[in-house]
């Protein structure tokens, strides 16, 4: 989402908001070893932001309380997905004789790394979003879905940025209309993990698909359609990380209505009844376990009767 109140000196400012799955399920494997999922995802009205403005030379600055976990310097500062997006993005525009001037990007990195909320897929969408505002370029949604599928799994979904399904390994997507918006706490323990290793260590990988309700459920309808729903990657990133355990269990008792673990952990959220329901909970949190990372937000709303599958 673009926002008005944006980073001081940039032309534009997008926020790339947190991913949540609020149920991910594993129900096959492809043969490239990449894992079949159905996933109801939504996002946060928080996040890493990136400002752009073109510039004389390509530059790239980081700021915010996780820019240290990020390289920035050298060859490793390519490896950053908001770089990889520029310049795929600006090679598809190049190909069409579009011209696509250097810029400055900038990433306010607010959200910790390698945490199951999706951080650097949301911050690639966001780049290849704010880019084709910034350089007034339009492309095809089928081509500007690939792009960002060659930037990883998630990255498509994040395009959207709304409640939604996806599946296959991300590629296809189906947004939810409707979807209430929740009061949400995004709790991490700031220990990082590694998706692939979580994925591996999958033993059942065809478990049971994803059932949506027919019709809208009420609000409190969606909480019993969530707690029928799985995040399968959970039961192993529990036995890897044990303070995810910790996490899940000291949201429980903060009166969540709903508590999961989210993407490959170790983020875990609770989605809450009321705002100041939230805001207690997060003080709690933020008192008894000073060294955890806690975000408080709402969920994103499911627009109504507008559905945009490409
Ligand atoms: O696509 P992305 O780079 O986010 O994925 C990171 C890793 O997670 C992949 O290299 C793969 O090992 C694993 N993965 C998977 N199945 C998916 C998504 C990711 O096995 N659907």
């Amino acid at each position: 989402m673009v926002i008005e109140d944006g980073i001081f000196g940039f032309s534009l400012t997008r926020i790339a908001p947190a991913k949540i799955n609020l149920a991910l399920h594993v129900v096959g494997q492809r043969a490239d070893g990449y894992h079949l999922l159905e996933s109801l995802v939504t996002f946060a009205d928080a996040g890493d932001r990136i400002g752009f403005s073109v510039s004389n030379e390509d530059r790239f600055t980081l700021s915010g309380r996780f820019a240290a976990d990020l390289p920035n310097t050298g060859e490793a500062s390519y490896r950053n997905l908001v770089l990889k997006a520029r310049d795929l993005l600006r090679a598809h525009l190049h190909e069409k004789g579009i011209k696509a001037a250097p810029v400055h990007l900038h990433l306010e990195k607010n959200l910790p790394v390698a945490s199951g909320i999706g951080g650097g897929s949301a911050d690639a969408a966001a780049a290849l979003l704010g880019l084709l505002d910034l350089w007034q370029a339009s492309i095809d949604r089928s081509s500007l879905q690939q792009i960002a599928l060659k930037l990883g799994a998630d990255v498509p979904m994040c395009l959207y940025g709304r409640p939604l399904v996806a599946r296959g390994i991300g590629e296809d997507i189906r947004t939810v209309m409707d979807f209430p918006s929740f009061p949400m706490l995004i709790v991490n323990p700031l220990k990082a993990v590694s998706t692939p290793v979580i994925f591996k260590s999958l033993t059942d990988k065809t478990r049971p698909p994803l059932s949506m309700p027919p019709g809208k459920p009420p609000r409190d309808g969606w909480i019993d359609v969530l707690k029928d729903l799985r995040n399968d990657l959970e039961p192993p990133a529990r036995a890897l990380e044990p303070e995810i355990g910790a996490v899940s269990e000291a949201l429980g008792l903060t009166g969540a209505s709903f508590v999961r673990m989210s993407g490959s952990g170790a983020s875990c959220f609770g989605l809450y009844a009321s705002a100041e329901a939230r805001d207690a909970a997060a003080a709690v949190l933020s008192r008894q376990n000073p060294n955890w990372y806690v975000l408080p937000c709402h969920s994103v709303h499911g627009e109504e009767d507008h559905d945009d599958r490409e």
